[in-house]
C-alpha cells in the first residue's frame, strides 16, 4: 500500500513541477478525499477547487464544511453562471435534465463544464480522481496525457487504484467523507440524477441511472469528438460560449 501511495505523491509533485500552476479537481468523491488528504499532507502547491453545481446534495456540503475546517490548503469553489442557468431552466424547466441526453448534457454543460473551463483557464495542469475500474468510458485513460479539450496536461494520479484500495486509506488515515457513501451511494454527483445501488450492481449503477452505461459521461472528462459533436469547442470566447448553449438549448 505504502508503494502505491508514494507513487500517487510523485505523480502530483510532477504535475506541479512540470506543468505549473496545477490544480486538483475535487467532487468530494471518496477518490477526491484521498487526494486531498496527500495534497495537504505534503504541503504540495496544487490548487484545490470543487464545481457547486447548486444541486449537491446537503451531505456533499457538510462534507465541504468539513473539509474546510481539517485541511490547511483552502478549496476554492466555483459555481455556474447564472444567466446561463436561468434560461436553462427557462427553456427545460428546472429538472428537465430527465427529458432526455441532450437536455441532461446541456444541464452538465451550464453547471460542470463551463465553470470548469473558467476555474482550468490559465492553469498548467489539472489533476482528478478518476479511476479505470469506474466505467467502461474511462478503461482506456492515462495517468499522464495532454487534455486537448480543456488545453492542458491531466494526471490521474490514482487511475489504477481500486475501490478497496482507497477506502483503505480512508480508514487508516481517518479521512473525513461523504457520509451518502455510508448509505449504498460509492458514487456521488448532483442529488437528482444519482440514486443508491443495490449489493452486486455496479459502483456507477446510480449515477444518471435512466441512461446507458456508454453516455454516462457529464463533459469533464468527454472526448474532443464528443463536445464538439455538441459544438462545445472550449477555447471559444465566453460569448462565444454563450451563444453556443444558447442555441444548444433552443435546439433540444
Ligand atoms: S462525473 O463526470 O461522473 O461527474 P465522477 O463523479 O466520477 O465524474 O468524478 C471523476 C472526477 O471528476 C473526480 O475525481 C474529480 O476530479 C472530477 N469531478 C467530478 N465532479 C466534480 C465537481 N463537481 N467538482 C470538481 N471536480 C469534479
Ligand atoms: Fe444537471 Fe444532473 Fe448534470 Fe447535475 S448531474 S449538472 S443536475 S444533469
Amino acid at each position: 500500500m505504502q508503494q502505491k501511495i508514494d507513487q500517487v505523491v510523485d505523480v502530483l509533485q510532477k504535475a506541479r513541477r512540470d506543468f505549473p500552476q496545477a490544480c486538483f479537481a475535487s467532487s468530494l468523491g471518496a477518490e477526491d478525499m484521498v487526494l486531498t488528504d496527500l495534497i495537504d499532507k505534503h504541503g504540495l502547491d496544487i490548487e484545490i477547487f470543487s464545481l457547486d453545481t447548486g444541486r449537491l446534495p446537503e451531505e456533499t456540503y457538510n462534507l465541504m464544511q468539513a473539509v474546510s475546517e481539517r485541511y490547511s490548503t483552502p478549496m476554492k469553489v466555483y459555481f455556474p453562471d447564472s444567466a446561463a442557468v436561468e434560461n436553462y431552466v427557462a427553456q427545460n424547466g428546472v429538472n428537465g435534465f430527465y427529458g432526455g441526453i441532450a437536455s441532461r448534457k446541456a444541464c452538465c454543460f451550464v453547471r460542470k463544464v463551463e465553470p470548469l473551463r473558467r476555474a482550468l483557464s490559465g492553469k498548467g495542469s489539472w489533476v482528478t480522481g478518476l479511476r479505470r475500474a469506474q466505467a467502461v468510458t474511462r478503461v482506456n485513460l492515462e495517468v499522464s496525457s495532454f487534455d486537448a479539450d480543456f488545453g492542458l496536461q491531466k494526471f490521474n494520479p490514482l487511475l489504477d487504484w481500486s475501490h478497496k484500495d482507497v477506502w483503505a486509506y480512508i480508514r487508516n488515515n481517518d479521512v473525513p467523507y461523504n457520509k451518502l457513501h455510508d448509505e449504498f451511494y460509492p458514487s456521488l454527483g448532483c442529488a437528482p440524477c444519482t440514486r443508491s445501488v443495490t449489493p452486486g450492481e455496479d459502483i456507477r449503477a446510480g449515477r444518471w441511472w435512466w441512461e446507458d452505461p456508454e453516455n454516462k459521461e457529464c463533459g469533464l472528462h468527454a472526448s474532443k469528438s464528443s463536445q464538439v459533436a455538441h459544438g462545445f469547442g472550449v477555447s471559444a470566447s465566453s460569448d462565444a460560449l454563450k451563444r453556443r448553449v444558447q442555441t444548444f438549448l433552443e435546439k433540444s
